[in-house]
């Protein structure tokens, strides 16, 4: 099968065969097919999209690229949850150890930041020692005992998304339903899950800007899990502002340490509680979402969860007292405060340009070989809807980079709209997905 033919196939809009793409990305990993060609491949599919039964062919050919791991053998029904990314989105950190100390599983496996998005992993990796490079056995071994456990991808888990993504990365092909799709559930359906609750991200601050393409990536998430057996729902949500009040890595850690101790940062915990209840049905624990809801709440307020995340960190390896005492952690050379220059209401919070503003103060990285500070990071103080004062501070800055915390506040002063009338309330949970179309968010 010549490469050059099958590209054409696809520009032209044609629907390719299994072969057909298992030549372009068997061809790409073994090097009979070099970079050039497959990146042309990758922006014919960009541009001509795939159909549902091509985009599953993808992922079962990106899935078998490396092992599938089966934890059959251990009990209960092991739930994971997926974010597409966005700014401040620590959800992950409170969730997993608060759903596994509801008796469900959670084996975790995440990302690092890219653009202006964080990583949960830079974010785990902020907490002195806390490895997130176990090996397979190690990973059994922390699921096993805690119920839970955070690792990042690993060299045997879907290689061929490795290459591809970081590939896309660099040819503008990220934005792309079925190269989404592939890429994420065919990480996620290697890890050895029975069911998945995806979050959706929908707003300036996410890769799918508009409701209707974040729809659209719902459905055919939901859709490819369900068709390889995993149980998937998802939620969408909002990404038009940063998530809770922390952007960066260790400050990150500290607002989910806070909220695992009880702390209510109202819109962070709405979806985590909300994701975390999907997760609880799904793992069999509970009958609704609300049942769901209700038993996570008792697993924050009985400091079950917060025991779960010390264990956890434990296990891997993560300095428990820095945890226990957040406040011994080193702080940044430099801070700042942003401050509103007028009265009125806070409109809107570009969370964009939040991301891009952490990446200058050095909390995000724009290339995967950039190295990130911990200490680094932002704290919105002012949320989209409070009201605020002439002089009041709308967020703070950390860095060690003294000389770039100037432009940096400048730039995350930019990031607020203030406005004469409150800005009309937008729900946080947009809708809810599964296997039969979109709904309502169930309450
Ligand atoms: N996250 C992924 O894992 N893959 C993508 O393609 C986009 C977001």
């Amino acid at each position: 099968m010549n490469p050059t033919e099958i590209i054409r196939k696809k520009r032209d809009g044609g629907t390719l065969s299994r072969d057909e793409i298992n030549r372009m990305i068997q061809g790409y990993l073994d090097g009979s097919i070099p970079e050039y060609q497959l990146s042309a491949f990758l922006m014919a599919v960009y541009f001509q999209k795939m159909n549902f039964e091509e985009t599953t062919i993808l992922t079962d050919i990106m899935l078998h690229s490396g092992i599938v791991i089966n934890l059959k053998d251990l009990p209960g029904i092991k739930v994971d949850k997926h974010s597409t990314g966005g700014v401040g989105d620590k959800v992950s950190i409170i969730l997993a150890p608060m759903v596994a100390a509801c008796g469900v599983p959670v084996p975790m496996i995440s990302g690092r930041g890219l653009g202006h998005t964080g990583g949960t992993l830079d974010k785990l990796e902020s907490i002195p020692g806390f490895r997130t490079t176990l090996n397979l056995e190690e990973y059994r071994k922390v699921i096993a005992e805690a119920g839970v456990v955070m690792i990042g991808q690993t060299a045997e888990i879907a290689p061929a998304d490795k290459r591809l993504y970081a590939l896309r990365d660099v040819t503008g092909t990220v934005e792309c339903i079925p190269l989404i799709s592939s890429s994420i559930m065919s990480k996620k359906l290697a890890e050895g899950i029975d069911a998945l609750v995806l979050d959706i991200k929908t707003g300036r601050g996410a890769f799918m800007a508009t409701e209707a393409d974040a729809v659209r990536l719902s459905e055919t998430l939901v859709a490819v899990g369900t068709m390889f057996g995993v149980r998937t729902i998802g939620f969408i949500t909002d990404m038009s502002q940063p998530l809770g009040r922390a952007v960066g890595n260790w400050n990150e850690i500290v607002e989910c340490i806070e909220c695992l101790r009880g702390a209510d940062v109202p819109d962070l915990m709405e979806v985590t509680l909300t994701l975390g209840a999907g997760m609880v049905m799904l793992g069999g624990k509970a009958g609704s979402i609300a049942e769901g809801k209700a038993l996570c709440k008792e697993a924050i307020a009985s400091g079950r969860a917060w025991e779960k995340f010390l264990q956890m960190v434990r296990l891997q390896g993560g300095d428990v007292a820095a945890v226990e005492n957040p406040a011994s952690y080193p702080r940044s050379a430099v801070s700042m405060e942003v401050r509103s220059s007028s009265d009125g209401f806070v409109g809107a919070i570009d969370a964009l340009e939040v991301g891009f503003t952490g990446i200058m103060v050095g909390a995000g990285r724009m290339t995967v070989e950039e190295r990130i500070d911990p200490k680094a990071g932002i704290m919105v103080m002012k949320k989209v809807g409070d009201r605020v004062k002439k002089g009041d501070i709308l967020a703070t800055l950390g860095t060690d980079r003294t000389g770039s915390i100037s432009s940096a506040a400048s730039r995350l002063e930019k990031a607020f709209s203030i406005t004469a009338a409150p800005p009309e309330h937008t729900p946080l949970i947009r809708s809810f997905v599964d296997s039969t179309g979109v709904h309502p968010v169930p309450r």
